[in-house]
């Protein structure tokens, strides 16, 4: 049993300490904004296009990056309190990648001036 057991682990171990190699340090991760743009693309539904909605979902676009982090790793990490979906979707992401996501979308002008029909400022 206990052999059984160490054989179908090994090759396990195997492969994370191979990917561990391969895998860029988790220190100070990078991310393409090829890769912050597939992940912001998800955020789109709810928050609009650009994170640029204003409505009953808050507008995430062009707020303070250390705002919208603090919010996401709240919503992760934090007890469930004042969110409906919030916490569910921040779980899928490293706090790495929330970090990538705040800074992508505190970048974004919350005014699409080619969008006449969203030239609104953003209610707070
Ligand atoms: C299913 C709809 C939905 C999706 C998808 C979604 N959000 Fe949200 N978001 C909400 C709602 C609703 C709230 C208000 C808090 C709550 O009810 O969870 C919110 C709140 C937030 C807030 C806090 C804003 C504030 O003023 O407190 C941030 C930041 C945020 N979302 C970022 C994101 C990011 C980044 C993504 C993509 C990774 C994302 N959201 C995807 C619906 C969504």
């Amino acid at each position: 049993m206990k052999r059984s057991l160490r054989m179908a682990v090994a090759p396990v171990m195997g492969a994370l300490l191979l990917t561990g190699v391969a895998a860029p340090s988790l220190a100070e991760p990078t991310f393409s904004s090829e890769q912050v743009a597939l992940m912001a693309s998800g955020c789109a539904n709810c928050h609009g296009t650009d994170g640029r909605l204003v409505g009953s979902v808050p507008t995430i676009a062009g707020r303070p990056a250390a705002v919208l982090e603090t919010r996401l790793l709240a919503f992760k990490h934090g007890e469930p309190g004042d969110t409906t979906i919030m916490d569910r979707i921040a779980k899928g992401f490293t706090d790495e990648e929330l970090a990538a996501l705040a800074g992508h979308f505190a970048a974004i002008d919350p005014v699409d001036k080619d969008d006449s029909n969203n030239a609104q400022e953003p209610q707070e």
